[in-house]
């Protein structure tokens, strides 16, 4: 969540906003920035809402050879324009954008900036004014100023630093937030994601949290807190520009739904060999094998795969497996088996409640792999072992293709464990030709999308709830039917376990609710068909989406022929676009919800 972007040597108005715009998905709703011409001129422009307004209040001869710009998603204080970063010292010497968390900013302002005049509610502007009053009382240069409040500062950070006195300069610090170094050819670039500055440079140098820098139009320097140097290598960035933009589509969401069936040939291509063999490191499937349990931690979507990865693993792989909500099992572990393995599912690699998990990982000394689809990010790089999902950038919030690719590379992985363990099921499991069916069979169902709108219009457009229901892995996926809904749509809309509505949930079926019906499951398709008499007996008006072999006449969406562990990547695609057109037929951006962040990396 919130988006920065700084340029150093370069006119960076429209690079920043630019970059800005590229992160909107990200989640927003302030946006500023600051802007030095090196000639003695300055801007500092800042509106809420969105980046549009920014662009209205900025006047065309407000440039600059540096600048440094920020989107916002409250954490302290509202969306004002006065909270709206950059923030500035009481001298207005040091101009700061900041993406994370401050926990000791009260701590701070109580203990060394009494009678420091404030104009904002951030914890953002405590460090800026602490940058400022440091650098006045001991006389020193700016980097060493933010170097010395940096020992102060508690908590997560990507901070970008202009002092007025150099304005040649920006100087950069990281910690668990992510911030990425763009090399350019007389000019540099820093950004919270490479995604949004893909047309200015494909070079870039990962940081690492503890990472400070001066940053120049010509060099970079990085070095910890303490002064002493690192090397941080540049590498190029293999990631296709267009792949991050719309094309032709009115929404992500709908492009990224549609990207789907190439994404399944994708993770076939690259992790599977011609003779149905997996691709996959020896040491993560010897590691795998070896536990006696397998933990797979997530949040929100995330973890919804991971309940689908949980019947896969224990088919192919036949080792127990615990799925957990991060932010629960961070604070509550549970008692461990004798040799667990732990895997973080997480598209963006830098979800905070996650890395909670993965710290103390750490400290037990215990083996772990994170499944991201963004290579170098942070979970990535502190687990021992990455597998990485291949789906391509994915904008929309709504996560849906990295849904579907953390569920194949689960499959590999599980299918890699069960071979290492020579587990006859897993050697005879033919997953190129199963992912070959899904990519046929999601083209198909994203073919239909005609029919989904219909359903949309007719069931959706003025409902106020909605229920999904499924059994066996079913269920997992009506959990994450239910999330796309209610997260685009604002519909309320639950996920149950078909047979456990009627213990309860059942009271608040009554005419023309809807409920979407999932039927995969070979024991208990039948179970479900009276759980649907159920419901429809109340006045519920049913979706049913149904496997081929269980279909019957009457039901909304016959799903293409797959091994049924595999089913949920076909049953989530209608799912998917019901929820897609129930938003955008509401007139609603289905690319950003509201209240909702693409990468959330605050606790
Ligand atoms: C919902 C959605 C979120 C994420 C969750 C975890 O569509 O995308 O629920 O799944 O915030 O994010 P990652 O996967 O980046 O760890």
């Amino acid at each position: 969540m919130c988006g920065i972007v700084g340029v150093v040597g370069k006119p960076a108005k429209d690079i920043i906003l630019s970059g800005l715009t590229n992160l909107e998905y990200r989640g927003y709703d302030s946006a500023g920035i600051y802007l030095n011409d090196l000639n003695g001129h300055e801007y500092l422009t800042k509106a809420v809402g969105r980046i549009s307004n920014l662009k209205e209040k900025l006047t065309p001869d407000e440039e600059g050879l540096v600048g440094i710009g920020h989107t916002r998603w409250a954490t302290h204080g509202k969306p004002t324009v006065d909270n709206a970063h950059p923030h500035f010292d009481e001298t207005k010497r040091f101009y700061l954008v900041h993406n994370g968390v401050i926990e000791n900013y009260a701590e701070l302002k109580e203990k060394y900036l009494q009678g420091v005049k404030f104009h904002s509610d951030t914890d953002t502007e405590v460090v800026v004014q602490l940058i400022g009053k440091i650098a006045r009382d001991k006389n020193l240069d700016g980097f060493s100023a933010f170097k010395e409040a940096l020992k102060l500062v508690k908590g997560s950070y990507a901070f970008l630093l202009v002092d007025n006195t150099e304005p040649d300069h920006v100087f950069i610090a990281k910690n668990k937030s992510p911030m990425m170094l763009g090399i350019g050819d007389g000019f540099n670039i820093i950004a919270s994601d490479a995604i949004s500055v893909l047309d200015q440079t494909k070079t870039f140098v990962d940081l690492q949290d503890g990472d400070v820098g001066d940053i120049t139009k010509d060099s970079y320097v990085i070095e910890t807190i303490d002064g002493k140097k690192v090397d941080r290598e540049p590498h190029v960035l293999n990631i296709d520009p267009n792949a991050a933009s719309k094309g032709t589509y009115e929404f992500y969401m709908l492009k990224e739904i549609d990207e789907q069936p190439g994404v399944m040939r994708h993770i076939s291509q690259d992790y599977l060999d011609d003779n149905n063999s997996t691709k996959v490191d020896p040491k993560i499937a010897a590691a795998v094998a070896e536990s006696d349990r397998i933990y797979i931690l997530a949040a929100g979507t995330s973890y919804r795969a991971g309940l689908v990865g949980k019947h896969l693993f224990e088919k192919y792989a036949d080792i127990p497996v615990e799925v957990g909500l991060a932010s629960e099992f961070g604070y509550h572990f549970p008692k461990l088996s004798k040799k667990p393995f732990f895997i973080f599912l997480t598209q963006s690699g830098e979800t905070a409640d996650s890395r909670v998990v993965l710290k103390q990982v750490n400290e037990r000394h215990l083996p772990s792999l994170t499944m991201t689809n963004v290579e170098g990010s942070t979970l990535s790089r502190e687990a021992t072992y990455t597998m990485l999902l291949k789906a391509g950038p994915e904008i929309a919030v709504a996560s849906t293709k990295a849904y579907t690719a953390q569920i194949a590379v689960q499959a590999v992985l599980a299918k890699a464990v069960g071979e290492k363990k020579n587990i006859q099921i897993a050697k005879d499991f033919d997953l190129k030709h199963q992912l070959a069916l899904a990519a046929v069979g999601m083209q198909q169902l994203v073919d239909g999308k005609e029919k989904i709108d219909e359903l949309a219009k007719k069931y959706l457009a003025n409902t106020r709830n909605a229920f999904y229901i499924g059994r066996g892995i079913d269920y997992a996926v009506a959990l994450e039917g239910a999330l796309k809904l209610k997260e685009v749509s604002y519909i309320q809309t639950e996920g149950f376990a078909a047979a456990e509505l009627k213990h309860g949930t059942i009271a608040l079926i009554e005419k023309g609710t809807p409920v979407i019906a999932l039927i995969n499951d070979p024991a208990t398709a039948d179970l479900t068909r009276g759980n649907i008499r159920e419901v429809e007996s109340r006045g519920a008006n049913v979706m049913v989406f149904a496997a081929k072999e269980f279909a019957q006449v009457g039901d909304d969406v016959v799903l293409p022929e797959i091994d049924y562990y595999l089913s949920p990547l076909l049953t989530i695609v209608p799912a998917q676009l019901l929820a897609y057109y129930a938003s955008k037929n509401k007139g609603l951006d289905v690319d950003k919800p509201r209240n909702l962040a693409k990468s959330v990396t605050v606790e």
